[in-house]
Order: structure tokens, then C-alpha cells, then sequence
């Protein structure tokens, strides 16, 4: 554990209101395109579509496009650019979640405060829902790097880079490896270095290409890059931490997907391996940890210090 007084600290905040404005507004610009990335076509195959639609239209927080847009546009980055990419990040996050729903995986019938996937459109329309999603994330990412590249070789080569980065983090080194030590971990007791580690793949790693990819478009040197990849992924664990506690702690209505789900599915969770006040205390450790790893930004990092308290306290 760590006493939490490091660089980070010294990182200005603005009052809450500022924040709350700036994370309205790239929430907004998020949600406007991804409704235009999800138009239903009148084709016989139109259901896929609609299962599409329904899962990401649902909600949710959008915390990870957001923490994309908020690092590209501190590192100077145009957000109109970056935006395909941050919404393909929340389109590859959706699939995950469809998939983490199904009777397979966590069973649960409620997400984002409507029915799941496969209890709206059945369990094969959302097996190939997640498929899709996932492939359409891929095809906005290459279309973007090939039409922003067309006559500039340092932007398609930017580009591809960060697409990589996201599918690195979304495949079996990052998320799908922690998905798999997670279904593995069932009905048994994992250690705490376990634990961590299947944490930072199974959130940690998106969450850390939401810093890191927009870095790599941005063109930014290699200390710049770790730094954000080491606030991201301290982020990335306090995020499941907090996620573990509320499923304890909350109510379905307050988060719109059922609590309990863990215990249900003899999970090992921070909570469960070391109760309430030690999972308390191991995500403030973490939120700590987020916040130093910012200390060479200054005050530019404002927004994403609090992002991570935001992420820390958040109640849904
Ligand atoms: C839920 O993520 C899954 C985890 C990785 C813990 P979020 O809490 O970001 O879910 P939405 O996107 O807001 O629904
Ligand atoms: C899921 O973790 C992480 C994913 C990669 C989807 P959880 O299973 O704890 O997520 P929730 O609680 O169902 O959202
Ligand atoms: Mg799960
Ligand atoms: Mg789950
Ligand atoms: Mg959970």
C-alpha cells in the first residue's frame, strides 16, 4: 500500500461543475456518432442491426471513449480525428459486455438497465451481435486511418498503430485473457497477485489503450506515452475494484445490471479475497497510484485527475 501524497496531488482541481460540463460534452459528441454508426438497414438481415443498436443504445457511461477524447485533446490532438477511434473503443466494450452476459459466461439478465442481449434477441442473434460489434470497430478504425491518411503517410501509419494497440488490448494478451482467468477462477480462491492480474487484463487492458491509443495518434514521445499507459492502467484497476464493491454494495436499479452476480457465480473478486475495507482501501491505492503517474502534465492533466476520482466514487 501506498500513502497516496505523490506528484499527482499537486495536480490543480477545477470545481466540480467544470468537470461535469467537460464530461457532459464529450459524452455528447460520443453519443451522437455512435447513433449515426448504428443506423438499422432495411435488408432481410435487418435483426443483427436492431441487436446492434440495442445493446449500445442502452447507455452506459461511456467513460472509455470519454478518457480517449480527454488524453487526445490534453495532448493536442483534434477530437473531430479522434473520435471514429474512441467510438470503436466503446463498440469493442459493448461486444465484451454482450458477451459477458450470456448463460455461458456470467448469466445475467439485466444491463444497462434493460434486458441483455441475448434475453431482448436470443442467444445466437447476441453471439453474433458481439462478433459484429467487435468487426465493426475494426472496419471504423481502418476506414478512418485509410480516408485521414490518404495523403499523409504520418497519419495512416499512426493510425494502424493505434488500431493495433486496441486489438492487442482486446485480445488474449489484455481482455479476452483476463475473461478466460476470470471463467477459470470460478468456485476457486485466486491470490492477490492473481487477482491483480486478471483485473488489469480483464479491464485494465482497454482502459489503458483509451491512454494509450489516442498518444499514439497524437504522435507523442515514448515518457509521454508511459506515463499515460501507467495512469490508465492504475485507472483500469480501481475501475473493476469499484466495480466489485458495487456489486456488493448497490442496488439493480441504481446500476442497472444485477448485484450479486459475483457471488452467484462464485467469483474471487477484491471484495471477496479481502473484504469490504480491504478493497476500500486497495482502490484508493490504485486511484493514487492514477493520479501520480499524471504528475508530469501539470495542470493540463485537470480533467483526467478528475476523471479518476469520478471513476473512484462513481455509484453505477
Ligand atoms: C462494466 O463496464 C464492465 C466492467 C469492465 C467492469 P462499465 O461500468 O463501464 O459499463 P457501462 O459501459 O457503463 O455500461
Ligand atoms: C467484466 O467484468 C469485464 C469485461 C471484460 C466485460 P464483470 O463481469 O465484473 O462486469 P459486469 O459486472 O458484468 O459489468
Ligand atoms: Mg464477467
Ligand atoms: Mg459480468
Ligand atoms: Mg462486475
Amino acid at each position: 500500500m501506498r500513502n497516496g501524497n505523490g506528484a499527482g496531488g499537486a495536480i490543480p482541481r477545477r470545481n466540480e461543475t467544470a468537470f461535469l460540463k467537460e464530461l457532459a460534452e464529450l459524452t455528447r459528441l460520443v453519443e451522437d456518432r455512435l447513433k449515426g454508426l448504428l443506423a438499422v438497414r432495411d435488408v432481410p438481415e435487418h435483426r443483427i442491426y436492431e441487436s446492434m443498436a440495442y445493446s449500445v443504445a442502452a447507455g452506459g457511461k461511456r467513460i472509455r471513449p470519454v478518457l480517449f477524447l480527454a488524453v487526445g485533446d490534453m495532448l493536442g490532438g483534434k477530437i473531430d480525428e479522434m473520435l471514429p477511434y474512441a467510438c470503436a473503443m466503446e463498440l469493442i466494450h459493448t461486444y465484451s459486455l454482450i458477451h459477458d452476459d450470456l448463460p455461458a459466461m456470467d448469466n445475467d439478465d439485466f444491463r444497462r438497465g434493460l434486458p441483455t442481449n441475448h434475453r431482448a434477441y436470443g442467444e445466437a442473434m447476441a453471439i453474433l451481435a458481439g462478433d459484429a460489434l467487435l468487426n465493426r470497430a475494426f472496419e471504423l478504425m481502418l476506414e478512418t486511418a485509410m480516408k485521414q491518411g490518404a495523403d499523409d503517410a504520418g497519419k495512416l501509419s499512426r493510425g494502424i498503430r493505434a488500431a493495433h494497440c486496441m486489438a492487442e488490448a482486446s485480445g488474449v494478451s489484455g481482455m479476452i485473457g483476463g475473461q478466460v482467468m476470470d471463467m477459470e477462477a470460478e468456485g476457486r480462491n485466486l491470490d492477490m497477485h492473481l487477482l491483480d492480474r486478471m483485473h488489469r487484463l480483464k479491464t485494465g487492458a482497454l482502459i489503458r489503450a483509451c491512454a494509450v491509443s489516442p498518444a499514439i495518434l497524437c504522435g507523442a514521445d515514448d515518457a509521454t506515452v508511459e506515463a499515460l499507459a501507467g495512469y490508465a492502467e492504475n485507472l483500469g484497476l480501481a475501475f473493476q475494484i469499484r466495480d466489485d464493491l458495487l456489486d456488493v454494495e448497490s442496488t439493480d436499479e441504481v446500476l442497472g445490471k444485477p448485484v450479486g452476480s459475483d457471488e452467484r457465480n462464485g467469483k474471487s473478486t477484491f471484495v471477496t479475497l479481502l473484504g469490504l475495507e480491504g478493497a476500500r482501501l486497495a482502490l484508493a491505492s490504485a486511484g493514487a497510484d492514477a493520479l501520480d503517474a499524471l504528475g508530469p502534465f501539470g495542470e493540463k492533466a485537470a480533467f483526467l485527475a478528475e476523471l479518476a476520482e469520478f471513476i473512484a466514487t462513481r455509484r453505477h
